[in-house]
Parts: C-alpha cells; structure tokens; sequence
C-alpha cells in the first residue's frame, strides 16, 4: 500500500520510520517533510495546510493511507475533505480537532462531562479576563494564574503567571504573542501543582488503545529554566506511573473523555494526547491534543513493536480492541538538540557534523526536525529544534547513556541541548 504521511518534523520522521519498518509499505511520501525524512521517503513539495492539494496528490498517487502528524492540518478540516472525496485517513476531523484547537471549547468540554481539570474561566477581551482576574476567583494577588490563548500558539500561548501583576502582563501581552485570531478569547486557569505526565491512546471512534506514558521536558534551560520551548527531551518509561495511578487516568479521564465525544457526535479517530497533572486531588487534565506530540512520540514509537501499518487498519475499521499492541520493555529517551537562538528566532544554514556517526551508536535513531540539504548537499540546521536523538534501553539509564553518546558526536556552530533530560 501507499502511504502519505503530512507533515515536516521530528515526529513525522518518526512517524515515517514506524511506517517503513512495516512491510505493509509500499511507496512511502512525506509532504513537505525534511533531510532525514528524505532518507526513509519520497518528499513531496506541498505545505502541510495545503489541504487541496495534498487530497489530489492523495488521489493521483493511489494512497491507500494518509496519517496526519499535525494540528493545523486537523483544525483547518483536512480529515473532512479526504474523507468526502472517499480517501483513508487518520486523524480527527475538525469538529474532534477543536479539543485542542480552542482552549475554550476543551475547557467547556471537560466542564459538560465532569472530566476533571483546572477551575477556570473564558473572556471575550482582554478588559474582561482582568475584570476576571478582580473577582478574587483565582486567590489573591499573590496567587499563580494561568492566562492561556484560545486558538492554536505552536506552545506560545500560554504563561503560568506568578501574581496578578504578572497575569494582568501577560494578559496584556497575549495577542502581540500569538496573533489577534488566537487571543481573541482567552482562558484563565488556576495553577495546578504537581508531577506532569503524558498519556496518548490510540482511538477508533469506539475503542481505545493505551501508548506508554511519557514525561517532556518544556523549558530551554537545564533544571527546567528559562522560557517554554516545543519540547527538549522526552522519556518514555512504564515506571512513570503506577499501575493505581494509570488505572485512575483511564477510569476519571480516558474513559469519560472518549465517551463524551461520542455524546458530542465526535467520532475520535486517531491519536488524543492527555496533558496531565498528577495533583493531591487526583488527575486533572491540562491539555488535549490531537495527534502525536513532539518529540513525545519520537520515544514512543521507538518502543513500538506492533506493525505501525495494523494498528492504523484497525483504527479505521473500529477494530482496534482486537489488536494487541506491543512495545518494547524498558525505556526510551528523546534529546533535543537545538540551534542557537532557540526558541527565539533561530540561526539557521550550519552544517551538522558528525550525523552519520551518532547513527552508528547501537540503540538510537537520530530523528531530523530543522534540517535541510544545502546546494551541496549537506545536511544543515534549517529551524529551531533540529534533530531529536533517541536511543531505547533496558533501563532509562542505560536507554539515556545511548542518547547522549550519540549526541556527543554530533555538532554544529551554536548547537545547544539539555544534559539532564530524563532527571
Ligand atoms: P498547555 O499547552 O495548556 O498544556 O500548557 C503548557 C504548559 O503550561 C503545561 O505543560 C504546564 O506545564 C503549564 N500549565 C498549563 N495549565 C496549567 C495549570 N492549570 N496549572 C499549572 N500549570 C499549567
Ligand atoms: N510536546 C508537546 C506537543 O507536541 O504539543
């Protein structure tokens, strides 16, 4: 079968190497993708938003399966118009999409079903979120707010503020950050304390089927310093929650959730990632997201031993509850290596040292997001997160061991990373 897989990041890389292993995989496309993409697929020049025209391509290249990596392309309907012109694929359709693409329906969602989540409050202006803030619902003027955009941010759109002043700041500041569009509503939360932890699942509309949980890594800085970044490091290792914890996540949560889109006339098919914050009053959600997180699923589909290819069958023909899925024991580890700058605006146009090495190191597979080949053909740093190195283990010290070997033969002029993921 052939296969069109959309999108240009690390994840899609990953997503694209689960596909190739399978061998279900007959011609493999990746649009627009990158430079490590390139290695294991066809890249084909069409934006990721480009709706229409990935559908013709879809058609004229007799794909028998499209998997979506992104969210964009999920909140602008790609999922709809595939679907209408009769072509398989997998993902939510835009009514499913808006569980992440606006924070105020997800948080009205969560509100309607009793899933739990942050106590919160949604304003149709700036003026009205501080006129919210007033009220005292969100404690003192000491007390931690957090102030969030509604629409899609790519990871900007929200700041845990310490302190009114600090929110009211932020408040003030949303738009200018993420666009009019996306702050034209805007979300106030209470701060939640606690340990964050991913769980994604697989869902066929009906069924659902657990990945391993997985913890990222948000901030720039080691010791989780410095501003938010789209993820430096991610590990995924079973030990990250107990058996009680887990069974408390699919019970309060996973279930209510997927049976509520069900009630809401969502038919859920593809990947839903739970934000979550393990707090002293149990689970709350955080965040949905649609799709694959990044570089979360660089160290989920590591583990992955399953074929990529059955389980996506089995999401489109609702049997997913037939299928065993199985992943590897022990652990897996993703580093992000990133280039200078990032995430502010980011040095681009370095060449990278040492890739081919790095891929020798036994355990790991060097995942390329920011890359590109330059009119000589070397492989250069074209975003801000670069490339995701990930190693698998016995261990999740062994499984980091893998990783930061293989990143220590990897370099490039301003190239900067985390030395404590996983700690
Ligand atoms: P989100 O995109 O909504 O997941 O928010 C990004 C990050 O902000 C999360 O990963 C958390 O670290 C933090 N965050 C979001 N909402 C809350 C909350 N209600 N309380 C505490 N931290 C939060
Ligand atoms: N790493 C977080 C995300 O993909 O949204």
């Amino acid at each position: 079968m052939n296969i069109l897989v959309v999108g240009s990041g690390g994840r899609e890389h990953a997503i694209c190497t689960a596909f190739r292993r399978s061998q279900k995989t007959e011609g493999l496309f990746c649009a627009p993708g990158n430079a490590g993409i390139g290695a294991v697929a066809t890249c084909v020049n069409i934006a990721a938003d480009d709706v229409n025209s990935l559908a013709d391509f879809a058609a004229a290249n007799n794909i028998g399966l499209t998997f979506v990596g992104g969210e964009v392309s999920l909140a602008l309907g790609i999922v709809d118009e595939f679907e209408r012109r009769g072509l398989r694929v997998i993902g939510p359709k835009a009514a499913g999409a808006q569980l992440e693409s606006s924070k105020a329906f997800a948080k009205g969602f969560m509100a309607r079903h009793g899933i739990p989540t942050a106590k919160f409050t949604v304003s149709h202006s700036a003026d009205f979120a501080i006129l919210e803030l007033e009220s005292g619902d969100f404690g003192g003027p000491d007390s931690s707010v957090v102030v969030k955009a509604d629409g899609l941010a790519a990871g900007k759109g929200v700041v845990v503020a310490s302190g009114r002043a600090a929110a009211v700041e932020a408040i003030n500041g949303l738009a200018e950050t993420v666009g009019s569009a996306a702050a034209d509503k805007i979300v106030l939360e209470e701060c939640l304390v606690g340990r964050e932890v991913s769980l994604l699942v697989f869902s066929d509309g009906a069924n659902f089927a657990l990945m391993p949980p997985v913890r990222d890594h948000k901030r720039i800085g080691e010791g989780d310093t410095g501003p938010n970044t789209g993820g430096m490091g991610t590990v995924s290792d079973d030990a990250i929650l107990s058996a009680a914890e887990l069974t408390d996540i699919v019970e309060r949560i996973v279930k209510p959730t997927l049976h509520a889109c069900k009630r809401e006339d969502i038919n859920f098919r593809g990947i839903l990632f739970f934000g979550l914050m393990l707090t002293a009053n149990g689970p709350m959600v955080l965040e949905y997201n649609v799709r694959f997180g990044d570089p979360e699923t660089q160290s989920i589909l590591v583990r992955l031993e399953t074929d990529f290819v059955d389980i996506c069958e089995a999401m489109l023909s609702g049997d997913l509850s037939k299928l065993d899925i199985k992943w590897t024991k022990g652990s897996s580890a993703c580093v992000i290596l990133a280039s200078e700058g990032y995430p502010g605006k980011a040095r681009t146009g370095d060449i990278i040292n040492g890739l081919q090495e790095a891929a020798q190191v036994a355990n790991v597979a060097v995942f390329h997001a920011g890359t590109a080949r330059d009119a000589a053909g070397n492989v250069v740093t074209s975003g801000g997160r670069v490339l995701g190195v990930t190693a698998v283990g016995v261990s999740l010290d062994a499984a980091l061991a893998s990783a930061y070997e293989a990143v220590s033969k990897i370099s490039w002029t301003g190239m900067q990373f985390r030395k404590d993921i996983g700690k």
